[in-house]
């Protein structure tokens, strides 16, 4: 098939072709200045260095959650499984206390971290950028935990389930 012509991108083709790179789904929570839980859905959670463990998420600047971490200076991080996908569109949709219903725990400094997610990880803001309308936040991990499950994927603004082709394992499992 003749590949496309490449185009200058505008928001559209960003999203578009952005959402064809498949990634796992996760609700990064804080607790706020007047001590209240905040949290949103994210799929831009990328592991960055693993001694010491850092992690990074990318949230847009002036939303509730993002001036939580700003305040607190620490974040947790959910990733889901794949049967919360009711979970990861309540914590995407605008407005509206997002905790009420949802089954969440505490972790040892005292976020909020959503029940039976496959992993949780508490982390200290380490260095946050500012880029077009995102801060980066790089958390140090302080405390982690998992649980064996499938993930909760994200594929073109639809969510899915990861399919294993059966080929070996890459050796190296970073
Ligand atoms: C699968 C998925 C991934 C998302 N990833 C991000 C993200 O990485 N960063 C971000 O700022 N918003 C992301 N969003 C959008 C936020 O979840 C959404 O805008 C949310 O309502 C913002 O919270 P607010 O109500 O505090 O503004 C994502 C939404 C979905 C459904």
């Amino acid at each position: 098939m003749k590949a496309a012509p490449f185009a200058s991108p505008d928001t559209a083709a960003m999203r578009r072709c952005m959402g064809r790179f498949t990634t796992g789904v996760a609700v990064v929570t804080a607790v706020d200045a007047s001590g209240e839980p905040q949290g949103m859905t994210i799929n831009s959670l990328t592991s960055i260095s693993v001694d010491p463990c850092v992690l990074l998420v990318s949230l847009t600047v002036g939303t509730r959650t993002s001036n939580a971490l700003d305040a607190a200076g620490r974040f947790a991080v959910s990733i889901l499984g794949v049967r919360q996908e009711a979970v990861a569109r309540r914590f995407a949709t605008r407005g509206g206390a997002r905790f009420d219903g949802v089954d969440h725990e505490l972790t040892d400094s005292g976020i909020p971290v959503i029940q039976d997610a496959l992993v949780h990880a508490d982390c200290r803001v380490e260095q946050t950028a500012d880029i077009g309308d995102h801060r980066i936040y790089f958390g140090e991990v302080d405390c982690l935990r998992d649980r064996a499950g499938t993930g909760l994927a994200f594929h073109g603004g639809r969510f899915g389930e990861f399919r294993d082709l059966g080929s070996a394992e890459i050796p190296w499992w970073y």
